[in-house]
Order: C-alpha cells, then sequence, then structure tokens
C-alpha cells in the first residue's frame, strides 16, 4: 500500500536492532502506530506475539487481517447464503468480481465524474459502493463474523489502493487520468500470516492504549510532520467506516470528509513533544522502547533525546535515504520519498530516519555489540 512514512524499506534496520535486545521467541511487540502494519506483519512472521493500533479505521482493518487472523477464515455462513458447496474462498472473490448489478452509493455520487470528481472512473466508483454496502449488509445480518467482515474490506482497500486516480495520497486528485485508476477494480483474496499466538488489533489513542499493556517490546513510528492521515487518506477511511450510519459531511473541491475528531497531536508542532513525552512516561514499564523518527520532524532532536531520557537510557542509530520524488508529486515530501519502487529518482540532499533505543528500568541488556558487518549498515550517531 502506498502510504506515507511506511517502515517497509526499514524493517532489515529495525529487525538488527530488535534481535540485538535478545528479546524473542512468542514476546510481545507492540506496534503503537501501525499505519500499513508492515513493521507488525514482519514481526508477527518472526514469531513475536503482536499487538497493532492505530486511530484510523482503515490502518484498523489491516491489523484485524494481516495481525490478528492467523489462518484464513472460513466463510462458512456466507458460502451457504450463496448456495458455494465447494470449500474454496476464491468462489466467494469470483462471484464479487462478476457482480452486474451494480448500485449507485456515496462513491459514485461524491468522487467519480457523475459526481464531479476524478479519484475513480464511473464504473469503479460503482463497484466500490456495491461491494461497500454488500459487506455491511453481511456483517449485520451475521453471514459474516467480524474477522470475514474486515478481511474483505482490506480486500476491497487493497483494490481501491491500485486503480486511485491519486499521486500518493487522496488529498487531491489528478486532473488526467492516470494508466491505473483506468483498470477494472478486482477483489483479490489476501495472504494471511500463520501463528499460533494471539495477536490482536487496537483501535485507540496511543497514549490511552499505552496505560493498558506492558510491552516487552515497544515500537512507536508517530507522524513526524503537520500533515494528518486522516484527511490525507480520508477516502481509505470513508470506505473502511462506510457511509450507512451517519452521512458523512464533505466540502471543497476534493471532497475532503470533516475529519476534526481523527486529528493527531502528533502532527501539531504545538502538541507534538508534549504528546511524545507523556507516551514515553507512560511507556515505562516496556522493556525496551524502539521510537522511529525523521530528522526533519517537528520535534527537534534535542527535544526527543531530552524527553526520552527521562525514562532510561537511549542509544541512536541512523539510516539514510536519498530523496525522490513521485512521478505527478509537486512538492518535496520527505515522508512519499520512502516509496521508491513507485517515485522515480529526484536530486537534492538525503535525509535521515533515526532509531531510538530506549532501555527502561526493566531492560536487562543495555548496550549493543553489532557485528562487523551490520556496522557498515548502520551509523551510530555520535
Ligand atoms: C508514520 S505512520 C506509521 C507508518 C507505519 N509504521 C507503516 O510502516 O506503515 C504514523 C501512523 O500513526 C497514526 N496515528 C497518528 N496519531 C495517532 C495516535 N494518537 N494514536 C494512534 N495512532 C496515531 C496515523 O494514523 C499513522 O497511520
Amino acid at each position: 500500500m502506498r502510504y506515507y512514512g511506511a517502515k517497509t524499506k526499514l524493517i532489515p534496520f529495525i529487525e538488527q536492532i530488535v534481535k540485538t535486545t535478545g528479546i524473542n521467541g512468542t514476546s510481545s511487540f507492540v506496534d503503537l502506530f501501525a499505519g500499513t502494519t508492515s513493521v507488525g506483519r514482519h514481526f508477527k512472521k518472526l514469531g513475536y506475539t503482536v499487538y497493532s493500533n492505530d486511530i484510523l479505521e482503515f490502518s484498523y482493518a489491516l491489523s484485524k487481517t494481516y495481525i490478528e487472523l492467523n489462518k484464513q477464515p472460513e466463510f462458512k455462513k456466507l458460502k451457504k447464503y450463496l448456495n458455494i458447496i465447494k470449500n474454496d474462498n476464491q468462489l466467494i472473490f469470483d462471484y464479487l468480481n462478476n457482480l452486474n448489478d451494480l448500485t449507485e452509493g456515496f462513491i459514485f455520487e461524491s468522487y467519480s465524474p457523475n459526481g464531479g470528481r476524478k479519484y475513480f472512473t464511473d464504473k469503479n466508483a460503482l463497484k466500490i459502493d456495491t461491494l461497500r454496502l454488500l459487506f455491511h449488509q453481511w456483517r449485520a445480518s451475521n453471514y459474516s463474523n467480524e474477522l470475514e467482515y474486515y478481511y474483505l474490506i482490506t480486500s476491497l482497500l487493497r483494490a481501491v489502493n491500485l486503480i486511485s486516480n491519486v499521486s500518493g495520497t487522496y488529498g487531491a486528485y489528478l486532473k488526467t487520468w492516470d494508466k491505473r485508476a483506468l483498470n477494472p477494480l478486482k477483489l483479490e483474496q489476501v495472504d494471511i500470516i500463520s501463528s499460533t499466538t494471539k495477536n490482536k488489533a487496537f483501535k485507540k489513542d496511543a497514549n490511552e492504549l499505552i496505560k493498558e499493556i506492558r510491552p516487552d517490546l515497544l515500537y512507536l513510528d508517530p507522524p513526524y510532520n503537520s500533515r494528518q492521515y486522516a484527511s490525507n487518506y480520508f477516502i481509505l477511511e470513508l470506505i473502511a467506516e462506510g457511509w450507512f450510519e451517519i452521512p458523512p459531511k464533505i466540502y471543497g473541491k476534493t471532497g475532503m470528509r470533516e475529519y476534526e475528531h481523527q486529528k493527531s497531536k502528533y502532527s501539531s508542532k504545538i502538541n507534538a513533544l508534549n504528546a511524545l513525552e507523556e507516551l514515553i512516561l507512560n511507556a515505562s514499564k516496556s522493556k525496551y522502547i524502539l521510537l522511529s523518527y525523521n530528522n526533519e520532524g517537528i520535534i527537534p532532536h534535542i527535544s526527543l533525546i531530552n524527553a526520552l531520557e527521562r525514562v532510561g537510557e537511549v542509544e541512536t542509530f541512523t539510516e539514510n535515504h536519498k530523496r525522490y520524488k513521485s512521478v505527478n508529486q509537486t512538492i518535496k515530501d520527505p515522508q512519499l520519498t520512502l516509496e521508491l519502487d513507485l517515485g522515480v529518482p529526484h536530486t537534492s540532499r538525503g535525509f535521515r530516519t533515526n532509531l531510538f533505543i530506549l532501555y527502561t528500568s526493566q531492560s536487562k541488556q543495555k548496550g549493543f555489540s553489532l557485528q562487523p558487518q551490520t556496522l557498515n549498515y548502520f551509523k551510530r550517531v555520535a
């Protein structure tokens, strides 16, 4: 999924540092700002018991599917309802991809040329409306259970992401159609990571959830600039939440949804440091805290270190990135620059993601002894 600040490319960096703490097996790994769930997924694969949290519903849907689900759902009731006799989930997807009777709904009315905007073609918008309504009805009539419902939503989000007429985020649509947006929307089954541990998804404010948990490893990847995720991904959020109980309020040329209730303190220059300090103080029962933060973020490096040092001893590792620019992007955006597969190289200076490790009073091990080959990869910040 295209998501700014996604840590997909930094996973080897994070894993190396986690490994050196000696915390392994089925120990708990908490990804408190999960986004695409890329980090949690990786640690689930390694066998950790993962808790995955984000304030956004679309990220919660991904966490329910990729983190909480430990095997493919069975869809027993749904198969019975659809008269599917063979025990093959692909038949549900074939049914969904071949629906002919399409229903007009909120996306067709608001985000396709029919509604005066160009996020989706009319046909794809109708498909999104039809599928989203079906998933809602199936859940309401108990044909799908909660995890099956989120699995279907995840499949829809993935499909939508591939045919959206945007350059990276949903803050605006493109004036002309991107080739990808003209492809027909197609649902696919989702790969599930099998696991025997009790992994769990949450949708809470990080500063609240932290008061309820005592992780072995706490991974923090808060937003680091003032762009709100709720506004930049509002269409994914709308699709995940649905529009069936209360019609969403939208405004302006782009059809932005009202998102006041989802604003993050971490994307506010005035509030970010206070929020992080409060979080760190309440996280002192974790054995290790790992914090990723961009060197161009809104909290200055020295303030971060001071906040972390109130709870324990801190070491800093850094990973450099070249600045990239996505194809249709007009402004330089350090968070989009991690999407190397999407972007084309752009000149100018690089930026860094720092990974801070905090040894709390619960930590047994302090200080790293990285192997010589990894020392070439990581640079300790003096
Ligand atoms: C830098 S992104 C995380 C990216 C993620 N590590 C990945 O690889 O996709 C930050 C995330 O924090 C979430 N967020 C912002 N404020 C939050 C809060 N107060 N509590 C929980 N999540 C929050 C945002 O919705 C966003 O998904």
